[in-house]
Formats: structure tokens, C-alpha cells, sequence
């Protein structure tokens, strides 16, 4: 499967220096600089494969871990879901509120660290996405859990990641083999859901010098069992 993406979608893959290394990309101060200087770092739609699978759904309690600026989360209330965005930072929270206020929509939005102070009410929600959410494989375990313990039972957990092979073979996404993941993490993650679809999907990134490369990106769709009858 391929899509198209916006540019600013692969910002990080133009003119930007990384830093070192994860342990120094990932803080709440590196993360808040990011959202303060460079707008809107991941632009103001909502991912092409979210979007291809969320139109349509009909109303539900959905929760978006990592939410960042808002583009998924905010798009997610326009199309009448009761959404809750949780990000440890503090500048883009504050950014996705005011895009939720511009487009007149509601949804709650809270500035946490999902790995290391937010506990899931159990099954609170009917759909929980993941989008771009790219954490060491511990921190990954920790957030993939309490993805699943969120999810009611019969509903869903939605992820998009850069997959391990994009930084050999494709385009954008962080440097950093260590948050980088594949189907086997993510089979190993789910193993309490059902999984749907676990697959590598393709985007076409524009680079500035004109050439369009494929960026490997990971689908994850996987569904709560329901609780045995009796
Ligand atoms: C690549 S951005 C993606 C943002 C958004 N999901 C999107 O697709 O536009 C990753 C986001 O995860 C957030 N993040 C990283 N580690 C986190 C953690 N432990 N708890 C909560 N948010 C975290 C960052 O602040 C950042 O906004």
C-alpha cells in the first residue's frame, strides 16, 4: 500500500540536524524547542493512512498517545469522535488546543508522559492510535501496554511508525535504530489483541532536491478480544 504525504510530514527528513542520539531528541525540552521554532512540525492533516481508516467510523471515545500538535486528534473531533490527546509536551498541547479552538471542535488534551506518569483507566476507549509514537524498546513495551489495557474490549489500537528498514532503505522518520520497530515487536507488543493488519506500508516523501522516495512506515491495526460471555 502507498500514499502520498505532505511535506511537512517528513520535516525532520529536510535541512534539520538530528541530534546525537535518542536520549538527547527525546526530552520534554528538546521536543518543546522542536514545537516552538519549526511550526507545524508534522502539518495540520491528519496522516494519510489514518485517514483512509478512520473516515466513516461512526462516533467513538478515541485516544491518541503521543498526539503532538494536534492534527490527528483534532481531525479525529471533526469527524465527531470524543477524543483525548495526551503528549509530555507542554508546547504542543498548548498548539493542538488552540487548532482544536480554531476549527471549533472540541477535545480534551493533557500534557503527560505516557510511559512515566499515566496510568490507563482500563478499557476507557473504543479506538487508541499510536501515530509516529517512536520510543526504545522498553518505553515502547510500557506505551504499547497501556495502549492495550485502554482499549475496551471489541474496540481497537491504530498505530503508524517508521519501520526498522527506513533508515537503511527509506527516507525521514528519527536516525535512531533503537526506536525504530517491525511486525515481530509489534506482534510480541499486541499478543493480547488480535491482529488485523501488521505490515509495512509505503508513502512517497518529496525530498528539496525534487526526488520522491519511498519512506517505510508500519501499519498496526488490532482488535480487543470480547470478554467471554457468563
Ligand atoms: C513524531 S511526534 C508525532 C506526533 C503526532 N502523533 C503526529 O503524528 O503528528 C511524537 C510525539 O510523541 C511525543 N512523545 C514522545 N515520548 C512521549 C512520552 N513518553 N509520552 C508522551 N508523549 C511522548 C512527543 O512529544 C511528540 O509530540
Amino acid at each position: 500500500m502507498t500514499g502520498t504525504t505532505s511535506p511537512a510530514e517528513h520535516a525532520e527528513a529536510s535541512g534539520h540536524v538530528a541530534p546525537a542520539s535518542y536520549h538527547e531528541s527525546g526530552t520534554v525540552e528538546a521536543w518543546n524547542e522542536r514545537y516552538t521554532t519549526r511550526g507545524m512540525v508534522w502539518g495540520t492533516d491528519p496522516n494519510r493512512f489514518l485517514a483512509d481508516y478512520a473516515t466513516g467510523l461512526s462516533p467513538r471515545r478515541v485516544l491518541d498517545l503521543g498526539c503532538g500538535q494536534g492534527r490527528n486528534a483534532v481531525w479525529l473531533a471533526t469527524q465527531g469522535h470524543r477524543v483525548t490527546g495526551i503528549d509530555l509536551s507542554p508546547v504542543a498541547i498548548e498548539q493542538a488546543r488552540r487548532m482544536a479552538a480554531d476549527r471549533t471542535v472540541e477535545a480534551l488534551f493533557e500534557v503527560a508522559n505516557v510511559v512515566e506518569d499515566w496510568t490507563p483507566t482500563p478499557g476507557s476507549f473504543d479506538l487508541v492510535i499510536l501515530s509516529y509514537l517512536q520510543l526504545p524498546p522498553h518505553d515502547r513495551r510500557v506505551a504499547h501496554a497501556k495502549a492495550t489495557e485502554a482499549v475496551a474490549p471489541g474496540g481497537t489500537v491504530w498505530l503508524i511508525a517508521h519501520h526498522s528498514d527506513n533508515i537503511a532503505d527509506g527516507v525521514g522518520g528519527p536516525p535512531y535504530p533503537e526506536v525504530l520497530f517491525d511486525e515481530r515487536a509489534l506482534a510480541e507488543d499486541f499478543s493480547d489483541l488480535d491482529l488485523l493488519r501488521n505490515e509495512k506500508v509505503y508513502r512517497d516523501v518529496e525530498g528539496e532536491d525534487g526526488l520522491v522516495r519511498l519512506a517505510h512506515d508500519i501499519l498496526l491495526v488490532a482488535t480487543k478480544p470480547l470478554e467471554p460471555e457468563g
